[in-house]
């Protein structure tokens, strides 16, 4: 069993809370890293682990990887994710996902669910039937919907803070971007590229993905495979796929200066942030410039207003840049800078809360 509050994990989350209904054959786990800046926001993952304990250990690094990416997104939320097992395309229903709403309730606002891989906004629709604390739902239900608009956004804006670092401009124009994976988010990364002029070339696995984009878009170009994109002459290298996209492989061979986009996890181990910076790469940290999408969906706390939802993710650029400037000066990987800035805005203004108000 994995040992939650001792050695095999380094960080001590607050709250693992383990919720099994049998009869709709509901078995999640929500976890919850910290709350110092707020209640735990976080996606509902819903995925057919092979064991307790795979579940278990991806919630506990989800919602760790929560609190740094809302700490850095400027928003007032801790980190929390949750897990549920099974096969969504077999056991995801209704009477499942209201047994999970009422676990979340029981939470009574430390932790707020979305959607993550397997859950949609429906599903939150759902959800929402059985608890007050939960966003990602539709439009229809006054929801944020498609967070991708967001995330694409903001990893434009990263690359922009980028490119300003490496050639003293923001605009990507005439620079040529790879974009791997051309999904949700790359597909609406491609068309803010191509408005700002920037030369864009593409690949993904499926064919129907490539298809859309070059029927808008019939100038952008098209390669093999994430292989071929990385060796490939381009500028900035854009991970929009799963991940794990950069290992010391694709390091070695990579020609772009710039790596920006919105997979999560891109560093496939500790270490390949320095071997980037070891060839002169420039790393936009994934969760710093792909927060846009929960910047979305945590707008719907207050009533959501995607013009208000937009400003607050076009800050993802002064935040990258700031990181650069951090790194730059403290002498670490961006991917360093970026997880001491987390750290010292949730123990600066987490310590606030113990002002006593007064009764
Ligand atoms: N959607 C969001 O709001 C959001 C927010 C934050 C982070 N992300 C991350 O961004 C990434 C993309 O998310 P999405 O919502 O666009 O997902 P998606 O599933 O819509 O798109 C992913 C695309 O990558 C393609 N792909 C898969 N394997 C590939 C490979 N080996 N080579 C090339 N293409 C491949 C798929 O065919 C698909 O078109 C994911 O890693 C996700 O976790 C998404």
């Amino acid at each position: 069993m994995t040992d939650v509050f001792g050695s095999s994990h380094k960080d001590v989350h607050e709250q693992v809370v383990f919720c099994a209904d049998e009869q709709s054959g509901l078995r999640a786990i929500i976890a919850i890293y910290n709350t110092a800046l707020g209640p735990g926001l976080g996606g509902t993952r819903f995925y057919p682990y092979e064991s307790e304990q795979a579940a278990l250990a991806d919630v506990l690094n989800l919602s760790k990887g929560m609190a740094y990416k809302n700490a850095l997104a400027g928003l007032d939320l801790g980190g929390g994710k949750a897990v549920i097992i099974g096969d969504p395309a077999k056991d995801k229903n209704e009477a499942l996902l209201r047994a999970y709403g009422r676990f979340v309730e029981s939470l009574g606002g430390r932790y707020i669910t979305a959607c993550d891989v397997g859950t949609y906004s429906e599903d939150m629709d759902v959800v929402a039937r059985e608890s007050r604390f939960v966003t990602g739902r539709t439009t229809a239900h006054g929801g944020a919907g498609d967070s991708s608009i967001l995330t694409a956004f903001g990893v434009y804006q990263g690359m922009r803070a980028s490119a300003e670092r490496v050639y003293g401009t923001p605009s990507l124009r005439g620079r040529r971007v790879g974009v791997e994976g051309v999904g949700k988010v790359g597909h609406r990364l491609v068309e803010l590229l191509r408005e700002d002029g920037a030369e864009v070339v593409i690949c993904d696995v499926s064919q129907e993905a490539v298809e859309r984009v070059r029927a808008r878009r019939p100038e952008v170009d098209v390669v093999a495979d994430a292989e071929a994109l990385i060796s490939s002459d381009i500028d900035v290298f854009a991970p929009c796929a799963l991940g794990g996209a950069l290992d010391d492989d694709t390091v070695a061979r990579l020609r772009a200066r710039i790596v920006c986009g919105a997979a999560n996890n891109q560093l496939a181990h500790p270490g390949v942030e320095k071997q980037l910076e070891e060839r002169g790469i420039l790393y936009a940290p994934d969760y710093v410039v792909n927060s846009g999408g929960v910047i979305q969906v945590a707008d719907e706390i207050e009533g959501f207003n995607m013009e208000r939802a937009r400003a607050k993710a076009a800050q993802i650029y002064d935040t990258t840049l700031k990181i650069f400037t951090i790194a730059a000066d403290e002498g670490v990987p961006p991917a360093v800078a970026a997880d001491r800035l987390a750290e010292r805005r949730m123990s600066e203004v987490g310590r606030i809360r113990g002002i006593w108000l007064g009764r």
